[in-house]
């Protein structure tokens, strides 16, 4: 496995694959990795010749430089894990070196970035277009894998790929979770050991209130739900919504859409979590 940090010695490598008709596999990431990366990274490795995995903290995507500040990076456990998995190439660049110039764009998302992450986290979905955008346009992957934990991102992603009419392929791939069923999150080492006991209670309340469509109301379960998570002390919700899983759209009704997924952001002391299920 190689780790290339520059933009030109990851190109030099790239071209001669691209030359050989190697198929180009692409995971980004901002590391701290962990199981859930490590799934999307084992599909690219069985699916494309040659795959390769970015770790860079994007800052244009963080709107609280507490969390970008505090955000951890553990690059040399990160390889060797890459490496267990069988990833050919690690990409690690600066800042410098995927912004030389400050990236101005301005995506448009439309109401699909106006709503949840879009909504309490302004900015974020541009800076994610920005970063991706431009890491495809160095990588130019056949195939990038993203992970359904972040629901909006990948839909985002979908987007934006078809706006700029890019030749790559956006796989998704189901949220990895803890044994408990937390999903998995870079984030959820950041939680005192109390917390993380605490944290398991956003996906329990999630998946027993699949069971409940159909008894409930879509406000009343969207009202229960919040009720409950913030009845466990430390955790407070920030948004829990009901969507039409294309659109990203709130439902009123249960007939509003075939395909419905309960997305939520909540905080466990300082620390924001996301998770969402299917209905
Ligand atoms: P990061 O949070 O590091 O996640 C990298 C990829 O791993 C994303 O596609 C994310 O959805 C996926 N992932 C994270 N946790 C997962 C889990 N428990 N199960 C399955 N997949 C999981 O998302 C980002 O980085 C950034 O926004 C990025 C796309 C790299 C742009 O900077």
């Amino acid at each position: 496995m190689k780790l290339l940090k520059t933009v030109s010695e990851l190109q030099f490598v790239l071209v001669e694959k691209q030359k050989n008709n190697c198929t180009i596999g692409f995971v980004p990431t901002m590391g701290a990795l962990h199981s859930g990366h490590l799934a999307l990274v084992r599909q690219a490795v069985a699916e494309n010749d040659i795959s390769v995995v970015s770790i860079f903290v994007n800052p244009t995507q963080f709107n609280n430089k507490n969390d970008l500040l505090h955000y951890p990076r553990t690059l040399e456990t990160d390889c060797r894990m890459l490496q267990d998995v069988g990833a050919a190439i690690v990409f690690a660049p600066s800042v410098e070196e995927i912004y030389p110039e400050p990236d101005t764009r301005e995506f448009d998302f439309g109401t699909l970035a106006t709503v949840m992450e879009g909504k309490f986290r302004p900015g974020h979905f541009n800076g994610v277009a920005q970063v991706v955008s431009r890491l495809f346009d160095i990588v130019k992957p056949n195939k990038a894998y993203f992970g359904e934990k972040d629901f909006q991102q990948l839909a985002i992603v979908r987007a934006m790929v078809k706006q700029l009419n890019l030749p790559v392929e956006i796989i998704s791939h189901p949220t990895v979770r803890e044994s408990d069923g937390l999903a998995m999150s870079s984030r959820n080492t950041r939680l005192s050991p109390e917390l993380r006991k605490k944290a398991v209670a956003i996906s329990r309340i999630l998946f027993e209130s699949q069971k409940k469509k159909n008894t409930l109301s879509v406000s009343a379960l969207k009202q229960e739900i919040i009720d409950q998570i913030d009845a466990v002390s430390g955790l407070q919700t920030e948004y829990f919504e009901l969507v039409d899983g294309d659109s990203l759209q709130p439902i009123k009704d249960w007939n509003d859409s075939d395909f419905i997924v309960g997305c939520v952001a909540v905080f466990a002391g300082e620390v924001r979590l996301i998770d969402n299920v299917t209905y």
